[in-house]
């Protein structure tokens, strides 16, 4: 069904694309326009649903999306988009928030506005980048510290008894980079009542509970420091729109891979395009997979989606002829229609259909409205293999 809705919009946006060279030779039909105008915008509103949108988020001037984002989508996708492996991601989104409070006091706030309510917190952790210790006080007895996470509770207040300690982690004073915590008990908090959210306290002790010097344990605030090591809230959450197919799979049995070569550079959409739509293919070819790119450039989406640029969803073409052989992969019902409609024991009984009879998922990397980076998993995307069904 998904795959129907993105073979409608494919066609109707490259109709749509193709239409000012053919109106040129013609004189202006305006109504022909606008029903072509209707027609892409209905589509592409139909496929922002396909993504789990009503709108398209709005396109200002981006920032660099963070390199934990980058990295988490090459980890678990393809270069086209494809999931590598359905079971390495806990849920199917995955949302990175940025600092609102850019304090230099190791306080934080984000803002979860645009988690959608139905969407359940698998995890969330605080992303925090420790720097080196300022040269100046870098000989210290010490070698750990403790860092405590906090909710704040009552930002009002300024006391210990309002707020909840998080998470708590010992870490070497002259360590540097990223340090995670969870806080997933805060942000499901924060999810079923927003004005609880008051944000986050880091504290940092020696081991013996005193004080450390603010220079010695320094974490990276989204004030004065580069883009790329600003705190970060992430979180793993599932929005319940996982396939059928999944649920309940052996996770062992990990699906096959496609089976033509996925990698390289995408079709260039012209050769795609008289694939699909060129020339008839002859009567006889047998059902197949044939090339099908969704190029989100075309489709006006390329200022929000970091990645893919655009994936081969393909689609299946061919006829379907007795006798079904065992490369056509014909379900038992197949078999026995296409002997029906051989004998012609029956009107009316066609041959069986050429249709995609295994799915693949893809992944997409892409702002939100807020400015958050988000990856979001998309199941039965890509049609793995064609057979007669
Ligand atoms: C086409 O749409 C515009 C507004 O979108 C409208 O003003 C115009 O009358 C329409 N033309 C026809 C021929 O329907
Ligand atoms: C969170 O963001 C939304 C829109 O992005 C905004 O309307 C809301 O006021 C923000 N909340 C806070 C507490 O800043
Ligand atoms: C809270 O109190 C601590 C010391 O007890 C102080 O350093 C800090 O600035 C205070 N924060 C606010 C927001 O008043």
């Amino acid at each position: 069904m998904l795959l129907f809705v993105v073979l409608v919009v494919a066609a109707a946006v490259r109709s749509s694309a193709g239409r000012p060279s053919s109106s040129s030779s013609q004189p202006h039909n305006y109504l022909e326009e606008n029903e072509s105008q209707e027609v892409r915008s209905e589509a592409i509103r139909r496929l922002l649903e396909v993504f789990g949108m009503d709108d398209p988020p709005s396109t200002r001037g981006h920032k660099q999306a963070p390199q934990y984002m980058l990295d988490l989508y090459n980890t678990v996708a393809d270069v086209d988009g494809v999931t590598k492996d359905p079971y390495l991601l806990e849920g199917n989104t995955v949302r990175s928030f940025f600092d609102k409070l850019r304090s230099e006091n190791v306080e934080y706030r984000f803002n979860l506005s645009n988690v959608a309510r139905t969407e359940k917190v698998l995890t969330a952790e605080l992303h925090l980048f420790k720097l080196r210790p300022q040269s100046s006080v870098t000989f210290n007895k010490h070698h750990f510290c403790q860092v405590n996470v906090y909710q704040v509770l009552d930002i009002t207040k300024n006391s210990t008894q309002d707020r909840k300690l998080l998470s708590s982690r010992l870490i070497p004073i002259h360590s540097s980079g990223w340090e995670v915590f969870t806080i997933t008990q805060a942000v499901r908090l924060w999810m079923a009542d927003e004005g609880s959210n008051q944000g986050l306290q880091v504290v940092v002790k020696t081991l013996g509970g005193s004080q450390v010097d603010h220079r010695m344990v320094r974490f990276a605030s989204g004030r004065s420091h580069h883009q790329s090591k600003q705190p970060m809230l992430v979180v793993f959450t599932d929005d319940g729109r996982r396939s059928a197919a999944l649920e309940g799979k052996d996770p062992n049995d990990t699906p096959l891979l496609p089976q033509l070569p996925m990698a390289g550079p995408p079709l260039p959409s012209r050769s795609a395009r008289s694939l699909d739509y060129g020339e008839e293919e002859p009567a006889a070819a047998s059902c197949r997979r044939l090339p099908l790119y969704v190029d989100f450039e075309e489709i006006g989406w390329s200022g929000w989606i970091v990645s893919p640029r655009g994936y081969n969803a393909y689609h299946c073409k061919g006829s379907c002829p007795f006798p079904l052989g065992q490369n056509m992969r014909p379900s038992n019902h197949a078999t026995v229609q296409s002997i029906i409609n051989a004998l012609k024991l029956t009107r009316g009984i066609e041959t069986p259909c050429c249709v995609p009879d295994k799915l693949f998922s893809i992944n997409l990397l892409y702002f939100d409205d807020d400015e958050n980076v988000v990856l979001k998993q998309y199941d039965d995307m890509v049609a793995g293999s064609c057979g007669c069904h």
